[in-house]
């Protein structure tokens, strides 16, 4: 039996691995490590959480006594490291939480897991270090090109900022302690789960209520696209087969403008469900700042290193995850009710449709 600490596995990816990780193996303990920020809620693990498997505790990845006292207590033999304050927007209001959680909190991680694997020999066999990451790092794209692991990190926003030093931190524990580690970079994930900030769910909500559905610049910034469970199989590859101290790129090979994506949700919506959501909800709002053109991903070394594919179609999974939020508007209520009001206010205002 292998333990994993998976950290931030209340939240959209980390909830989608745990149940990814319980469902496919008999083999793996999981320990959950997750402060319950806004966006962490433990009702993605309901399914999970008399599991004999699976344990959770809530807490700060910054708090070293509390990480470390987790490593004496469980033979840790993987840390996956999703737990981080992951929104843009968010991080340019409030950019300093960014650099807590997602810097200090993976040195607090990196430094118990050290502390906890090396010996007078090197480093225990059969331990790893997984740094979720983000292809953010990487920058902007032009209209040509993808990022390639080796293309030079350089990030705009506070968010990406912190997600780019912290890499290099695991980094560096490789290139110093030759401590095992990986860093998986992924496109924009969605699916179930998926906290309603981010465009896919934010979409969805506010055209189930008839809101307003604001879309930045001119819609035109261009992301690629991956469903949450082929991210969960990235890792599983990269966990198992990946090559100690290398970087893994994940992407979807699917690039498509914000609008369309919109536009996508309000025809399956309105065939759906109503059809008064239509695309007069749409509003062009003023841009975010320093808002990444293009993001696109050459996901080439994972697939012919690690054999990993993605397996969803978008077309496939656009549907199942709007059929999933349609099944579960209880959660969608329960997430929404708590101080989502003021944050999104604060960058929308309170002005609805006139259809309210
Ligand atoms: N969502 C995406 O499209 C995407 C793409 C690539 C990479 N990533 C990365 O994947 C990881 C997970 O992203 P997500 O979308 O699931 O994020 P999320 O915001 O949905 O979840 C983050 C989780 O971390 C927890 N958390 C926050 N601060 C913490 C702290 N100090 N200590 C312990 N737990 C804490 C939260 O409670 C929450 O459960 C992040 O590291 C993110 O950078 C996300």
């Amino acid at each position: 039996m292998k333990t994993l600490l998976v950290t931030g596995g209340a939240g959209f990816i980390g909830s989608n691995f745990i149940l990814y990780m319980l469902n496919r193996y008999n083999d793996y303990k999981i320990v959950n490590l997750d402060k319950l920020t806004y966006a962490g809620n433990l009702e993605n693990l309901k399914s999970v959480e008399d599991h004999p498997h699976y344990s959770f505790f809530q807490g700060d990845i910054c708090d070293r006594e509390l990480v470390e006292g987790l490593f004496s207590h469980y033979e840790i033999d993987y840390v996956i490291n999703f737990a981080a304050e992951s929104h843009v927007d968010r991080s340019i209001l409030n950019p300093e939480i960014f650099a807590g959680t997602n810097i200090l909190g993976t040195m607090t991680l990196l430094n118990a897991a050290r502390n906890s694997w090396e010996g007078g020999m090197g480093f225990k066999e059969g331990k790893k270090f997984i740094q979720v990451s983000t292809d953010e790092v990487y920058g902007s794209l032009g209209s040509e090109g993808l990022f390639t692991e080796a293309t030079p990190l350089d990030p705009h926003s506070p968010y990406s900022a912190s997600k780019a030093a912290a890499d290099l931190f695991v980094k560096s524990y490789f290139d110093t302690y030759k401590m095992p580690v990986n860093i998986t970079r992924c496109s924009n994930n969605y699916g179930p789960y998926q906290f309603p900030e981010k465009l896919i769910p934010l979409m969805i909500h506010n055209a189930l209520n008839k809101r307003r559905l604001p879309v930045y610049g001119d819609g035109l910034n261009i992301r690629d696209w991956l469903y949450v469970e082929d991210h969960c199989s990235a890792i599983d590859a990269v966990m198992h087969k990946g090559k100690p101290g290398e970087v893994y790129n994940i992407g979807g090979n699917n690039e498509r403008p914000n609008i369309d994506i919109v536009k996508t949700i309000l025809c399956h919506l309105s065939a759906n469900v109503d059809k008064a959501i239509d695309e007069s909800l749409i509003q062009y709002v003023e841009d975010r700042k320093g808002h990444d053109r293009r993001y696109g991903m050459d996901a080439t070394k994972i697939r012919k290193e690690l054999g990993w594919v993605p397996e969803t179609r978008f077309e496939d999974g656009i549907r199942k995850t709007i059929d999933w939020y349609l099944d579960n508007k209880e959660w969608l209520r329960h997430v929404t009710s708590g101080e989502y009001q003021e944050y999104y206010s604060k960058m929308y205002g309170t002005k609805k449709t006139e259809a309210d």
